[in-house]
């Protein structure tokens, strides 16, 4: 069985609820301390093994897949002024993982912004992480899961427990009937 090295990570919604802040800034880019929480996500791919992150993005979201590419001027500034450090974050930013950007035209909902990366997944096992869902887990939760993947060779998914009055707000899936294999995070 193929290894998971490709991870698709939508970031094309239009974020209405965090309005009007994502008026003009993708919730993707809110900063969690100094980071954007983009990176968090991107980050706990690459330590679970994912080589290849695909950003289904829209317009007016380019700020995304800019925050792991070279600035040019951000560097040469960084360097004249010898702040080495800094300029070492910056710049591992751009090595962290292969990145690739496909559109989803429309805001036409999850189901339909993984689809719109089938051409380049192609034919193999991927993950989804979804570009503003921060999980705080020992070993991180994408890696728990590609390991129940290798285990089970089907596919997977992580669910959190919501009380019932939060239900309108999310996706709900009926987890009461609890397998051997549903593992706390
Ligand atoms: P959300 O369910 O939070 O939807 O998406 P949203 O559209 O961003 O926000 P609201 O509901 O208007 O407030 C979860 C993830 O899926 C992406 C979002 O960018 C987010 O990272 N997404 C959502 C897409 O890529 N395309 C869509 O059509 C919807």
């Amino acid at each position: 069985m193929k290894k998971i090295k490709k991870a698709v990570v939508p970031v094309a919604g239009l974020g209405t609820r965090f309005l009007p802040a994502t008026k003009t800034v993708p919730k993707e880019m809110f900063p969690i301390v100094d980071k954007p929480s983009i990176q968090y996500i991107v980050e706990e791919a690459v330590q679970s093994g994912i080589e290849q992150i695909i950003f289904v993005n829209a317009r007016g979201k380019e700020a995304i897949e800019d925050h792991f590419d070279t600035h040019i001027e951000v560097e040469t500034l960084l360097k004249d002024r010898k702040k080495e450090k800094l300029l070492e974050e910056v710049q591992s930013l751009t090595k962290l993982a292969s990145i690739v950007t496909v559109r989803q035209k429309k805001p036409l909902g999850l189901g339909h912004a993984i689809l719109c990366a089938k051409d380049v997944v192609g034919n193999e096992p991927f993950a989804v992480l979804l570009g503003d869902d921060l999980v705080d887990a020992s070993p991180p939760c994408i890696q728990q899961l590609i390991r129940l993947f290798e285990e089970e060779k089907s596919s997977v998914i992580a669910l959190m427990e919501v009380e019932k009055n939060q239900t309108p707000l999310y996706g709900i899936a009926d987890a009461t009937q609890r397998k051997k294999n549903h593992l706390p995070i």
